[in-house]
């Protein structure tokens, strides 16, 4: 038997901003798949927005100060197995809501951090999986497609491990039932990859 304690950490970041999103539809069966291995812990972006980083919040940072669970998080983020990102496409990338959730963790010390030459990550997870659905007909490593790059360069930054990417494109410009058939292939893709994640 596992117990709880025993189990590896995954925290699981839901951008997916709208209700009945398609993207979470895709990500519920895979989180609930690597439930049954991993610890999940979700950061729901969409009842957390975190604030832009701004002098303030920088000033603030070079005397020490963040916000005590801020740090908490970002310490469970550095210390997690695995990251699973679900995102819808906006904007060409991803929400903004995002964006601004890594630059709240991105804490020096703590997620990343730098000697005289260069900077270096300090997390732990081996593997990431990054979950979205796309209005237009843009596939994954496509100059269009922003989020995938951004993704892989905060992971360098980071030290995150391997990106694996799992994508229903052309959403917004198909038959229901084509929406559908999309989203089935991409939870089955999800399932697949779950398997050596
Ligand atoms: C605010 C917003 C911005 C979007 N921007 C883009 C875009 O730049 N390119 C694109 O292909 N689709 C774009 N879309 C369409 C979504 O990517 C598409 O409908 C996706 O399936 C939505 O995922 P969701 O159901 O998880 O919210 C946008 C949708 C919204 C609501």
């Amino acid at each position: 038997m596992t117990y709880i304690s025993d189990m590896k950490k995954l925290i699981f970041i839901d951008a997916c901003m709208r209700a009945g999103s398609r993207t979470r539809r895709i990500a519920t069966p895979i989180i609930a798949e690597l439930g049954k291995r991993y610890s999940v812990e979700t950061v729901d972006l969409t009842r957390n927005i975190y604030p832009v980083a701004d002098n303030y919040t920088l000033e603030d940072r070079n005397q020490g100060v963040v916000p005590a669970e801020d740090v908490d998080l970002a310490k469970r983020i550095a210390a997690a197995d695995r990251i699973v990102i679900a995102a819808p496409f906006w904007e060409m990338s991803f929400p903004s809501a995002l964006k601004v959730f890594f630059e709240n963790m991105s804490l020096f010390g703590i997620t990343f951090d730098s000697n005289e030459k260069e900077c270096y990550g300090l997390c732990k997870a081996e593997k990431v999986m990054y979950i979205t659905s796309r209005g237009m007909n843009i596939s994954t490593g496509d100059p269009l497609e922003q989020a995938t790059p951004y993704i892989k360069a905060i992971s360098y930054l980071w030290g995150w491990g391997e990106l694996t990417v799992v994508a229903a494109q052309n959403m917004d410009y198909s038959s229901e039932k084509e929406i559908e058939e999309r989203i089935t292939k991409a939870i089955e893709e999800g399932l697949e990859i779950c398997k050596t994640f």
